[in-house]
């Protein structure tokens, strides 16, 4: 069975390519979901790209993933840093047994102080981070490996 794989996006991600390219690079949110469907097809991955900028919308794609066993890619964004609603639903996934990878785009450790913490990470499987769209890539690539054991 071919793994369904939710790459999911928060607030603001939408907007890749014109909001800060010094940090988050030029290319734009349709070349990442383009990016990660190709990369998903070489893995053997069915990858969806999903964008919000709302945070009920994000918990009730964590229910979807946990209750259908879909494995998560999550750049959770700003929620990264104060969202426990969303902590809380990404644990159901890790509760279904699926992986759960955390993606930033540019390193938040090295950036603002209230973007070091992360309420996501220690639900997470693995963070991934400042590695640009690369970093997608990479988690397609750890769950392809998780999933597949
Ligand atoms: C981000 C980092 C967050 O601090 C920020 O709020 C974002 C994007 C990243 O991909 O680097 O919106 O998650």
């Amino acid at each position: 069975m071919i793994q369904k794989v939710l790459v999911v996006n928060g607030p603001n991600l939408g907007r890749l390519g014109v909001r800060q390219p010094d940090v988050y690079g030029h290319d734009n949110f349709a070349k990442l979901v383009e990016d990660c469907k190709q990369w998903g097809a070489q893995l053997k991955l069915d990858v969806d790209v999903r964008q919000t900028d709302d945070e009920s919308q994000m918990v009730s794609w964590m229910h979807e993933a946990a209750d259908n066993e879909y494995a998560v890619v999550m750049n959770p964004a700003a929620f990264t840093h104060y969202s426990y609603a969303l902590a809380d639903a990404a644990h159901m996934v890790l509760d279904a047994g699926m992986p759960l990878i955390e993606v930033h785009i540019s390193n938040p450790a090295a950036r603002d102080t209230f973007r070091k913490h992360s309420v996501i990470s220690p639900v997470a499987t693995s963070t991934i981070t400042g590695l640009g769209f690369l970093g997608y890539r990479l988690a397609l690539e750890a769950v392809q490996e998780i999933t597949s054991k």
